[in-house]
């Protein structure tokens, strides 16, 4: 059976370090900050806003949350996020995506000043996770990537398959990978023969946004198959892109859904806001 890496607990040990560094920097009297915008009423989104208020609580940062209503326009959203970028307070401002349709998301994204674009967003930080040269690391790739390295999985020279190809996970996920000297393909969903391409995989990345679409066919022996997803089944239960229970036996190491990758995405957003802190402070 393969060892189940803990995403919970390698989590709660970043935020643990994160309030650690917190307090030294409050020491400084520098506070770090995050303002998390929420346009809308998707139920999902608002969970994850909800987890990532509690998580800046759980790291002594100050936090603020903007809940807009769906009906905010475009310039409405743009003038908010002016005034945080001129905040003093605010270290890190997070717009949560999708925006409604009304509202142009790449303008959003350009809007955020990039010294605190925590989610690592922004052209400016996309290019630098492109050339290797990052300053914030993409929230959930680089939380993968703590994974990796917690477990002592190297992909140094390792056949990686990144299923899915989104700026917010799959591209930088592939550049991370590459990063670390990976042999990196990216599929997606026009891709030909897509478990012939899975097959390879020593490390396999599923970020395709489908509930258990990973099978067990779809997979090496002894693969190490990491699970972006959150989606829900059939009977509406949170589950992943992965179909757990027949993928897990044939895997060397697997991250569960619940308590995989997602609790890294928050503690990355954590480390990258106390960095933005330091930088703006030139403390770093
Ligand atoms: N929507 C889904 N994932 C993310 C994320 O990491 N950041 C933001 N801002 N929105 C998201």
């Amino acid at each position: 059976m393969p060892t189940i890496i803990d995403g919970k607990t390698t989590a709660k040990k970043l935020r643990e370090s994160v309030l650690h560094q917190t307090e030294q920097l409050k020491a400084q009297g520098v506070v770090p900050g995050l303002a998390v915008i929420l346009v809308g009423d998707d139920p999902a989104s608002q969970i994850y806003v909800r987890n990532k208020e509690k998580a800046c609580a759980d790291c002594g940062f100050y936090s603020e949350k903007h809940a807009l209503p769906a009906s905010t326009t475009e310039e409405e959203l743009l003038a908010l996020i002016d005034r945080l970028n001129r905040d003093d307070r605010i270290s890190g401002i997070l717009c949560q995506l999708p925006v409604p349709g009304h509202i142009d998301e790449q303008k959003v994204i350009l809007a955020i000043d990039p010294k605190k674009d925590v989610d690592a967003f922004h052209p400016q930080n996309v290019g630098r996770i492109m050339t290797g040269d990052i300053l914030f690391a993409p929230c959930t790739p680089a939380g993968v990537m703590t994974l990796l390295d917690t477990y002592g999985i190297d992909p140094k020279g390792k056949k990686c398959v990144v299923v899915g190809r989104s700026n917010i996970v799959g591209k930088p996920q592939a550049m991370l990978l590459l990063h670390r000297h990976g042999t990196v393909t990216i599929c997606h969903s026009r891709t030909v023969d897509l478990p012939a391409e899975t097959r390879q995989a020593d490390i396999l990345v599923a970020a395709i946004g489908k509930p258990k679409f990973i099978t067990a066919d779809m997979v090496k022996e002894g693969a190490v198959v990491i699970d972006v997803g959150m989606d829900r089944d059939e009977n509406g239960k949170l589950c992943g892109d992965v179909d757990y229970d027949n993928v897990a036996p044939k895997c060397s190491f697997i991250t569960p859904v619940p308590g995989g990758v997602g609790p890294m995405t928050i503690a990355t957003l954590m480390q990258n806001t106390l960095l933005a802190a330091k930088l703006q402070h030139g403390l770093q």
